[in-house]
């Protein structure tokens, strides 16, 4: 198909509808240059069918699996995260590395339920080569994917662990040591952004003032806004 063809495919018009326009994965553009407007999508499931099939970056020509998300699809709480890893590429699930790991204890420390109150999922959806952090061509191609999973999900709080998510979806350029913790309005949705477990790995130490100690803070923050959310 021609990127004419491809272009015309979404007319604006199609998106004046009040209900998702219905498109063939096949049909929907893999060049990053066409955008993906939002309503494109209709469910989690044709979003990973074109995930599947993207060409939209170059990580698309050595994935195993494209990592979409796991977790509940109407959960409260979003959890955003860079890129998937080898287990990752392997399992086609986000978060199921030494990280991933982490992540479900500190989840737990604050009873939520990973599969109940959480989707966790990532910037980028396919393996950069050797775990190296996604090019901003790379997470401009893949951004679309991550605006209809917000979209789909419509968590009342988002969780950027890591940089990449942050500035990627945010524009966001301070550091995450600076502004971790707390909360911020981004698109009319809560947000805070919390250091990425693999950090946490490195940097073992449970010491006040230690990003360990750091991260309990955040994450008890979370738990007690959810609980106010829903009271
Ligand atoms: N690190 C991430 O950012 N995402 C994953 O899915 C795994 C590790």
């Amino acid at each position: 198909m021609s990127e004419v063809e491809q272009y015309s495919l979404f007319d604006q018009s199609a998106f004046n509808q009040s209900k998702p326009v219905q498109f063939q994965a096949e049909q929907i553009p893999t060049d990053a240059k066409i955008p993906i407007p939002s309503g494109t999508y209709d469910s989690m499931e044709s979003l990973a069918v074109h995930c599947n099939s993207c060409q939209r970056c170059e990580l698309g020509a050595k994935r195993i699996n494209a990592v979409v998300g796991r977790g509940n699809l109407n959960a409260p709480i979003m959890v955003i995260g860079e890129a998937p890893g080898q287990n990752e590429d392997e399992t086609g699930k986000p978060f199921v590395g030494k990280a991933g790991q982490l992540l479900e204890k500190i989840i737990a420390a604050v009873k939520l339920d990973s599969d109940q109150d959480i989707y966790i999922c990532n910037m980028v959806k396919c393996r950069p080569p050797g775990n190296r952090t996604p090019t901003t061509q790379e997470v401009e191609a893949c951004k679309p994917y991550l605006l209809e999973q917000i979209r789909l999900v419509d968590p009342k709080i988002i969780l950027f662990t890591g940089a990449t998510a942050l500035k990627g979806l945010t524009g966001e350029k301070r550091g995450i040591t600076k502004i971790r913790g707390e909360w911020r309005e981004w698109e009319g949705r809560l947000c805070m952004a919390i250091f990425h477990p693999a950090y946490l790995l490195r940097n073992p130490s449970r010491q006040q003032g230690s990003p360990k100690w750091l991260m309990w803070q955040d994450i008890q923050k979370v738990r007690a806004k959810l609980d106010e959310l829903c009271s």
